[in-house]
């Protein structure tokens, strides 16, 4: 299945950007340009495909959190260009990368949940509009927190926002990445859905956004979408970010996903924003995870 996915020039990273990782990318890094982005989510509106549709305490920090080079505002190189920047020491708090209750987890194609089977503790019901019932309408008491707030800072701006998937249980993503294998192969199905036990919907921190109207959900063109540009431009404020963005699949792993937000804090989102830092392997120098090991 393949999708045109170039966003309009005000959907996303500048073009400047664009055009010098799409020059690193054409450079024979061994890396395919762009050419497809597939939507994920069962119960969501499925591509043509077929495709099946689906405050925590803080924990000592786990790895290094050292003041970085200056900030840029153009797209990172490539993570075997330069070192990695890492979160500021100037941020009030450090969590662990590693623990799954953790904001600032990361998980990835290397990083996976442990335990894989993880749960998180406090999952709850976000007071906020929804198209999805049962554990998908659940998110951890924190994001939950961040979510109501956000999505009501978006109404008040006339945006509607929907929460369109929430949590996942391990269980549910066998069946959700079991189901894109089935219909795409899973080489495709990898650039899509984590593999039961490493995807960020298993711990309550992230979930996916709809438009009011459902336009575009879950595909390319939800980045022009109004909510989507608002959670892009504000999503910040209320310790969000857009977890696979455009361009950066060769570091996240995962094509882009305008409607998959992550929480990570307001003070470290708020500082990759204002640093032009786009991923969180770069922001927390893990290195890249373009696969499975
Ligand atoms: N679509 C994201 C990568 C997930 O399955 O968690
Ligand atoms: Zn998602």
């Amino acid at each position: 299945m393949c999708y045109n996915c170039t966003p309009s020039e005000d959907s996303g990273q500048t073009a400047t950007s664009r055009r010098t990782f799409a020059r690193f990318l054409a450079a024979g890094a061994g890396l395919t340009v762009l050419a497809a982005c597939t939507p994920e989510a069962p119960g969501a509106a499925a591509p043509s495909s077929g495709t099946p549709s689906a405050s925590p305490s803080p924990s000592p920090v786990t790895a290094s959190a050292t003041p970085t080079a200056e900030a840029t505002t153009a797209a990172p190189p490539p993570p075997e260009a330069s070192p990695a920047p890492s979160p500021s020491s100037a941020l009030p708090r450090q969590f662990s990368l590693t623990d799954p209750a953790s904001p600032w987890l990361v998980v990835n194609k290397h990083r996976p949940l442990i335990p894989a089977d993880y749960v998180p503790a406090d999952l709850v019901v976000p007071a906020v509009a929804t198209t999805v019932s049962g554990e998908a309408a659940l998110l951890n008491s924190t994001t939950a927190a961040a979510a109501e707030a956000m999505f009501a800072a978006a109404a008040g701006d006339g945006v509607a926002m929907v929460l369109a998937s929430g949590y996942r249980s391990y269980s549910t993503q066998v069946v959700t990445y079991n189901g894109y294998v089935a219909s795409r192969g899973q080489a495709d199905a990898d650039t899509a859905s984590a593999r039961p036990g490493y995807s960020e919907h298993q711990t309550g921190w992230a979930f996916d956004i709809a438009d009011g109207g459902g336009a575009c959900g879950f595909q390319p063109c939800f980045a022009d979408q109004p909510a989507a540009m608002w959670a892009k431009a504000n999503g910040h404020r209320f310790g969000f970010v857009v977890r696979y963005p455009w361009m950066f699949h060769p570091i996240t792993g995962y094509y882009y996903e305008p409607w998959h937000l992550r929480y990570i804090g307001v003070e470290a989102a708020t500082d990759m924003a204002a640093r032009g830092i786009f991923t969180l392997e770069e922001y927390f120098g893990v290195g890249a995870a373009p696969g499975y090991p």
